[in-house]
């Protein structure tokens, strides 16, 4: 197992693009603060992080993303009803995946965009239902010295509008099912993020455009827009920058919205799946 430089957790990394699975931690144990630095490090070092065979209370889950920062109440999505953090993502069996579905980096609509997720696996398909992450810092690398330049003097608009209105989340207002939905204005606001941004810690600069959330250019209509936001969606998971997490009971995963983008797969109808989902609070985005 590699160290990977680090003094109290390895770390093994899952593809050359990016990606890694931790060892030697206890998520529900007291984790002491040079623990908590490495694992925070390996997050910004690999931008998702994987642990196996962790059993968590609710509370542990609650109280390990709690030292990443302050913790989420999503506007739209309905939380736990002793636990308003935490969502509860169950998919039952026979029945088609929808939450998460599509490449997307978690609430980009927000003012603060969230920092990231910290998910854990309680009931996992014997196959199937994996999430894919693509390394938005390695996709803006990637491009020319022109189009890099270019790129930094875009500001994009954001919208939850169109994700929220879909026929599947139109099923979630005000239903009984296994994820549900409440009406906010927030669908409404249109959110100006840059298109390249800047790791609040490691100064990286990545690529800030997705599929779900991205709607415009600031200054360009959307007919404008398209042609482009297109271009930077397809390059933007391109193979050579993911990797997979194959979800087994026990697993918990983070990720940093400000490094990947990621896509729950909806490839398991037969089966049942129950991850619980943690999002810490971020900051506005430069
Ligand atoms: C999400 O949080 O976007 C969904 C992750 C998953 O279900 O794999």
């Amino acid at each position: 197992m590699l160290k990977n430089g680090f003094q109290t957790i390895s770390a093994r990394q899952l593809t050359g693009a990016m990606g890694a699975e931790i060892s030697g931690v206890n998520l529900a144990s007291d984790i002491s603060d040079a623990q908590f630095e490495e694992i925070r490090m390996a997050l910004f070092a690999f931008g998702a992080i994987g642990f196996r065979n962790q059993v968590l209370t609710f509370e542990d889950h609650y109280n390990f993303a709690k030292r990443f920062g302050g913790l989420e109440v999503h506007p739209i999505v309905n939380g736990m009803e002793d636990y308003p953090e935490i969502i509860k993502m169950h998919k039952p069996a026979r029945t088609a995946a929808s939450f998460g579905v599509g490449w997307h980096t978690d609430n980009s609509f927000f003012r603060k965009p969230s920092l990231g997720s910290i998910v854990y696996a309680d009931i996992v398909p014997p196959q199937g239902g994996d999430t894919l992450f693509a390394n938005q810092q390695l996709a803006f690398e990637s491009l020319s010295e022109g189009m890099k330049a270019a790129l930094r003097s875009l500001t994009a608009i954001h919208s939850a509008n169109d994700a929220y209105s879909s026929p599947t989340a139109l099923e979630k207002y005000d239903g009984d099912g296994p994820i549900t939905y409440k009406r906010s204005d927030i669908i409404n606001e249109q959110v100006e993020h840059p298109v390249i941004i800047k790791h609040p810690v490691t100064a990286k600069e990545a690529l800030y455009v997705n599929p779900m959330f991205v709607s415009h250019f600031k200054g360009w209509t959307k007919e404008e827009s398209k042609p482009l936001i297109d271009f930077l969606c397809l390059h933007a998971v391109r193979e050579d920058f993911q990797c997979r997490f194959r979800w087994e009971k026990g697993s918990v995963v983070m990720w940093d919205n400000r490094i990947v983008q990621h896509a729950a797969l909806n490839d398991y109808e037969e089966y049942e799946r129950l991850l619980y989902r943690i999002t810490v609070n971020g900051d506005v985005l430069r």
